[in-house]
């Protein structure tokens, strides 16, 4: 019988597992007679049509003869690009979620009320119990500077300027958005670091956004402004963050995503005063979502459509 494998060399997925059986079973789903097999359960490798996956375990893609694609359970698919053995023509699919996105603007947004608001520096006083009201500016004094213009970057920019915030955003392609001031080009330009008051990675991890926030990057951020990656942890040189927070060229940094999750008990960034730390957990879209997704896409391949959601290997997303 056909067979979806689901699999994870990090993480347990049983319950997608099961949200996957579930849409399988949908009386709106043709799949009825697919198979939902949590690896490393038995399967017959020339039953799988597809494997749904986060951080596929080596060796097993090349030992699939039937795959017709391999879909990330997430946004980002660099965990399968990164697969050594990664079959050269399978199609990568990724999931595509309003919710997801809306999720990161929510992240994104109370981010941008916490430095807008000095609630930093507020909770920096309670410990030592001082009363001091912070002068207050109007939202659009404050300048959200996002690197990304994707699905997500594009509804994290609309909500914080539907909530009065100026909103720059910097995009290898050119885009156009209402109210949004927008550059394009392959690196950061220095006018969008320098005069954004909170720069937010929101990029997928390629080759060319591995290290890029790094201490240039930093240096040319306007001073004493503030710094959130949602994107991939190997974007941010770690060391380069803390030197440019130690040095007072940054105010403070919200981070959700590591180079190495969940993030070490040994790392400084946990104790660092300026620094605040969250589990990926900015957004995702739920198991119902994922699982109507890539059963839809399996629905798809089996009656010779076109498969939805597809990403270009070359670009990394
Ligand atoms: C989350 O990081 C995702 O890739 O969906």
């Amino acid at each position: 019988m056909a067979t979806l494998l689901v699999c994870s060399a990090t993480d347990d997925l049983s319950t997608l597992c099961s949200a996957l059986e579930a849409a399988a079973a949908a009386p709106e789903g043709q799949v009825r007679d697919l198979k939902v097999v949590l690896w490393p359960a038995a399967f017959d490798p020339w039953d799988v049509v597809a494997v749904a996956a986060w951080n596929p375990p080596a060796g097993l893609l090349p030992a699939l003869p039937a795959l017709k694609f391999v879909a990330s359970i997430g946004a980002g698919i660099e965990h399968i690009l990164q697969c050594p053995d990664l079959p050269e023509e399978v199609p990568i699919t990724r999931i595509v979620d309003t919710q997801q996105a809306q999720g990161m603007a929510e992240y994104v947004l109370w981010a941008a009320l916490h430095f807008h608001r000095g609630f930093d520096e507020i909770l920096a006083r309670q410990t030592s119990r001082t009363w001091r009201v912070p002068p207050q500016a109007a939202a659009s004094a404050f300048r959200v500077g996002i690197m990304g213009l994707g699905g997500m970057g594009t509804q994290v920019a609309k909500r914080l300027r539907d909530n009065g915030f100026s909103v720059s955003a910097w995009a290898r392609r050119a885009h156009e958005l209402q109210g949004v001031q927008t550059f394009a080009g392959s690196t950061p330009p220095a006018e969008f670091l320098a005069l954004s008051d909170m720069v937010v990675c929101l990029l997928p991890l390629t080759a060319q956004t591995t290290g890029l926030c790094n201490a240039e990057f930093f240096a040319a951020m306007k001073p004493g402004a503030a710094f959130v990656n949602a994107g991939r942890g190997q974007q941010v040189v770690t060391g380069d963050l803390l030197a440019a927070l130690d040095a007072g060229q940054l105010r403070g940094a919200v981070l959700d995503v590591f180079d190495t999750e969940p993030l070490s008990q040994q790392s400084p960034l946990w104790s660092h005063p300026k620094v605040i730390v969250t589990p990926h957990m900015a957004s995702a879209a739920t198991d119902a979502s994922i699982a109507c997704q890539i059963v839809s896409n399996v629905q798809r391949v089996r009656s010779g459509q076109a498969i939805e959601n597809t990403v270009t290997r070359e670009q990394g997303y």
